[in-house]
């Protein structure tokens, strides 16, 4: 595989919130990776702006600084950081007053793309719109980004929705949710729609049900603040483990182009069922002799905030009925791993007879880590002794099947940066899908506060807490193991 990098138009993009934690860790050195690949044009400017008061030499040391502690790996040795750096530069902007904004302008050039990146709390976002068009900085053509959280419920998304369409139309919006933009995650409409395998086994008729599995081992650590407001709810499911569910359930759009994925996606949230809550379980991790548990880590002994969620759902539309999906997302849990996992249901009649067994086809998509697909397949056990069967995975690693220039993938942020500039909006959220998520995702939190739910506890390094699998077990199945 060779790979290949499609030049993008020269730019100006403006970074507010650019002394922040998300540019330092994601954005800057995503956009380093991409001038190392060559893929930056000569005329590409990147703009921080913030409230320090910075000049561009500052900057640009704290950008290198961030590119070195956050990936730039071998090139930063090399002179292209320094090269990167000089397309780096600084101004100070009052996103509530008038300041900057006048030497803002002056720095941007009249026949480039011109991209504003908020990535800064929502609050700020109308205070930013309206202060690029106010002073002339952005026109009908200028694109902005937005970052998650967008909202934490449907009331404050639409309130957000509705303060930047004063100042934008849609298709200048990009709403960033950073797992459309892996690989893998792409990869998914790659199996679904480029083979003709699959496609005909797609539906309730053939699948017993699908397991989306999103597992981290991080702790809520520093964000403490943030995530006790938020909970895996509104910080996962909402968003990304959203996003898988429609990938793998939507139907095939007539073009991958922004508005037909966008449009199936939406229809399959829509067509969600309520959830059940007898169809949840929450949970918290606990402290264990070595570290604090969640609710030290977020300094309240009596927080009700869950850092697990795993929930049952079904999709009412002709593909899906019957089927159910299980969704679980956690912190703290046993290994860092996502999957899907689409289990068939058994062969309608077995000529083998009872001691065969009982087998069933698995088609796991790992999406991180070691990117791969596994399909069990059911054979005869080799050897004599009568036909005995047993399931083995035809395992493919992308990274293998592939070869090295794989390591060269993008990740998230580098991909959906570049689409902004070059305007494709498939892998970004449309402000009605985002919504639509929160509609579906509003009750499920309302009737916790309601009932005053307390989430239960669970072993840090486990799969979380017994009401997960129980909420399997119920229904005679069971998860797969949450291993690296
Ligand atoms: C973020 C969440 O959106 O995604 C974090 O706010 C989470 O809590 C992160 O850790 C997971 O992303 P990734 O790419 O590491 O799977």
């Amino acid at each position: 595989m060779v790979s290949r990098v499609i030049p993008v138009d020269p730019f100006d993009l403006v970074i507010f919130g650019g002394t922040g934690d998300l540019a330092r860790r994601k954005i800057l050195p995503g956009l380093f990776r991409r001038f190392c690949s060559g893929q930056m044009p000569d005329g590409a400017q990147i703009i921080g702006a913030a409230r320090s008061d910075m000049d561009d030499a500052g900057f640009r040391a704290m950008v290198g600084e961030a590119i070195r502690e956050f990936g730039g790996g071998r090139h930063c040795e090399d002179g292209t950081l320094d090269a990167f750096l000089e397309h780096i530069g600084y101004v100070t902007v009052d996103a509530r007053g008038d300041g900057g904004w006048h030497d803002l302008k002056a720095r941007l050039r009249d026949d480039k793309v011109r991209a504003f990146y908020f990535s800064v709390g929502p609050g700020l976002f109308g205070d930013l719109a309206e202060r690029l068009r106010g002073f002339g900085l952005a026109d009908d053509e200028s694109r902005v980004v937005v970052e998650k959280p967008f909202g934490k419920d449907l009331a404050t998304a639409k309130a957000l929705n509705a303060t930047l369409a004063q100042h934008f139309d849609e298709t200048q919006i990009y709403r960033i949710d950073h797992y459309l933009g892996k690989e893998t995650v792409q990869n998914l409409m790659a199996v679904r729609f480029g083979n003709v395998l699959f496609e005909p086994l797609w539906n309730a008729q053939y699948v017993d049900h699908i397991q989306i599995t999103v597992a981290e081992t991080v702790d809520v650590g520093g964000r403490g603040g943030y995530y006790d407001k938020s909970g895996a709810m509104r910080d996962m499911v909402q968003n990304h483990l959203m996003q898988l569910l429609c990938l793998i359930a939507m139907e095939p759009p007539a073009r991958f182009e922004p508005d037909a994925v966008r449009d199936e996606k939406l229809k399959v949230i829509r067509a969600l069922d309520p959830v059940d809550y007898h169809h949840i379980a929450r949970g918290q991790y606990d402290a264990d002799e070595h570290q604090p548990g969640y609710r030290e880590h977020v300094g309240d002994p009596r927080s009700k905030t869950e850092s697990f969620v795993a929930l049952k759902c079904h999709i009412s539309n002709w593909r899906w009925a019957g089927t159910p999906f299980y969704l679980r997302t956690g912190k703290k849990l046993r290994a860092r791993t996502s999957e899907i996992a689409v289990v068939f249901k058994d062969a309608p009649h077995s000529i083998f007879g009872a001691d065969a067994g009982h087998h069933r086809n698995v088609l796991a998509i790992r999406l991180q880590p070691n990117e791969g697909m596994t399909l069990d397949v059911t054979i005869k056990e080799p050897g004599p002794g009568g036909m005995r069967l047993v399931d083995v995975p035809l395992d493919m690693s992308f990274a293998e099947a592939l070869g090295p220039e794989v390591e060269e993938v993008p990740d998230a942020y580098e991909r959906l940066i570049m689409d902004v500039i070059r305007g494709n909006q498939t892998l970004f959220m449309r402000g009605d899908e985002v919504e639509a998520a929160w509609a579906w995702t509003d009750p499920i939190i309302e009737g916790w506060q309601k009932r005053g739910e307390v989430p239960k506890p669970y072993d840090a390094g486990s799969s979380g807490p017994e009401d997960a699998l129980m909420l399997m077990h119920r229904d005679g199945r069971k998860w797969r193991e949450i291993k690296a």
